[in-house]
């Protein structure tokens, strides 16, 4: 009983009242406001130069890559012009030393080669044909999902601000990445251009406009994978600070009829001061161990990358509690069947390895319904080497996941409930559409009840305007929606 007491203490903790997320929801739009007047917010709302979204009718074949995490993905599509499309793609993990090298055209020559691999493989006839006569064959116009903040200042071309998810590497802070990318992929002789800059939710956003079906356009496509991040549909003459932009670039050079523009709104910084964000001993930790503490403070509490660590400070708090009677994965006599269990935690158990708990660890002991728990005990030897937890320790871990993933949920409806409130799209159309994707809201069980839990709460949307707001998941999101980029991108420079 006792340690059930202290695990509840815990996840406690942990808890983010219809208060506290009234209070993040202004705060999120008092900085959407800001970061749509300068440059260097929280909340940086970098403009996209992407001013239409789709409307499912586009046609051709594309190139698109996507980094943007643990994966490189290349891949074709092509927009058969009804709302469908094919993909072909091939996937390879990014090695470790690559995303913390001295040298980023290490890097990029890395990814440049796997585009030649994909043409070899896929395309080879036109591959071929451009080796033996350049010139010939159009060049592949390429998306380059590219899942970092980039201070864009045209369809495919910015520089990187900062990495974020664990990447590192300096040199490339300031650069311009679709040109570290094209010097590599030119080195190779390949006939692709890299003719669009993407961010993943600004792919996800296209994709979902391009594939759903009614009228509605898409509103915001989002990542809760990973990392944590929005684009959303602004109008022009809120984006305060495009004025400056377009003075320094000599003029507009975009699409300006359409009076809209997608924001890439990096989300993940929301408040890293912490005016409003919850803030227990475990994200504050997690924080000051990182390799970007103070930065991406949202993200640190909502996304994939994270809740694994918080979960684990928060057990080894548990485990290393004075409170002896709440004694956790250690012997204990168990009250459920009066038998003595041994408990063994492996010395190099992930227990003790900061980002040891991978996030699939929280969605199954969420997930878990099982007798005594007994699933939560199996991943719990198999992913942490811990043998013959007791049925208490199981319950106890199950609260606090149950804590963390409800807690992140509810911070992701103060994103999504904000920009909602803020576009006053509500007022305005019949429906809000949004597009999502990630590994969160695709496998975490109840992420999207957590998120309508919190938007009938929700000041402004309550059980009326929960009901009007649609969520879908997005599925290949950066691939499709880079292609359908690349494709405006294209069109753009016709005569
Ligand atoms: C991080 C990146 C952002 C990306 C998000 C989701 O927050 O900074 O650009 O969209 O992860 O992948």
């Amino acid at each position: 009983m006792a340690l059930e007491k202290e695990a509840k203490r815990m996840a406690a903790e942990f808890e983010y009242s219809k208060d506290d997320l009234n209070r993040g929801v202004q705060h999120f739009m008092t900085e959407m406001r800001e970061g749509l007047g300068k440059t260097g917010g929280h909340i940086s709302q970098i403009p996209t130069y992407v001013t239409a979204v789709p409307n499912g009718t586009e046609k051709g074949t594309f190139l698109a890559v996507d980094l943007g995490g643990t994966n490189f993905r290349v891949c074709s599509i092509t927009l058969h012009g009804n709302h469908t499309f094919s993909l072909t793609q091939s996937k390879v993990a990014v090695p470790r030393t690559l995303m913390e090298t001295q040298v980023a055209a290490e890097l990029f020559s890395f990814l440049a080669k796997q585009i030649e691999n994909f043409l070899k493989t896929h395309h080879n006839d036109h591959f071929e044909t451009h080796k033996a006569k350049p010139g010939q064959v159009a060049y592949f116009d390429l998306g380059f999902t590219f899942s970092f903040p980039v201070e864009q200042v045209g369809i495919n071309k910015g520089a990187l601000v900062r990495w974020t998810k664990g990447f590192s590497i300096q040199e490339a802070i300031g650069k311009d990445v679709c040109e570290l990318l094209q010097k590599e992929i030119d080195a190779l002789n390949l006939p692709v251009k890299v003719s669009a800059l993407v961010n993943d939710t600004v792919g996800t956003l296209m994709a979902r406009s391009y594939t759903s079906p009614g009228k509605e356009s898409t509103l915001i496509g989002a990542i809760f994978g990973t990392g944590t991040n929005g684009a959303y549909v602004e109008r022009l003459s809120n984006i305060k600070k495009m004025k400056d932009i377009d003075e320094k670039q000599g003029g507009a050079n975009y699409d300006t009829t359409t009076g809209l523009m997608v924001i890439n709104t990096e989300w993940g910084s929301f408040d890293n001061a912490l005016k409003v964000l919850p803030d227990t001993p475990y994200d504050r930790a997690l924080d000051k161990e990182s390799n970007n503490p103070g930065i991406q403070m949202f993200e640190k509490r909502v996304s994939g990358m994270f809740l694994g660590e918080i979960l684990r400070r928060a057990m080894l708090a548990l485990h290393n509690s004075d409170n002896s009677n709440a004694s956790f994965l250690k012997d204990k006599t168990s009250a459920d069947n009066d038998l003595t269990t041994t408990t063994v935690i492996e010395p190099d158990s992930a227990l003790f390895k900061q980002w040891g708990i991978d996030t699939s660890f929280l969605s199954i002991v969420e997930e878990d319904q099982s007798d005594h728990l007994r699933i939560t005990k199996q991943v719990l030897e198999k992913d942490l080497g811990i043998q013959a937890a007791a049925t208490e320790d199981a319950i106890a871990i199950k609260m606090l996941v149950h804590a963390v993933g409800k807690r992140a949920a509810r911070l992701a409806a103060v994103a999504l409930g904000a920009v909602i409130l803020e576009t006053k799209r509500l007022e305005t159309d019949g429906f809000v559409d949004i597009g999502v994707d990630g590994s969160l809201v695709e496998y975490y069980p109840g992420f999207e009840d957590y998120i309508r839990e919190a938007f009938r709460e929700t000041q402004g949307i309550g059980e009326e305007g929960e009901k009007k707001i649609r969520i879908g998941l997005a599925k290949d999101g950066s691939g499709l929606g880079a292609a359908l980029i690349a494709l405006t991108a294209h069109d753009a420079e016709k005569p």
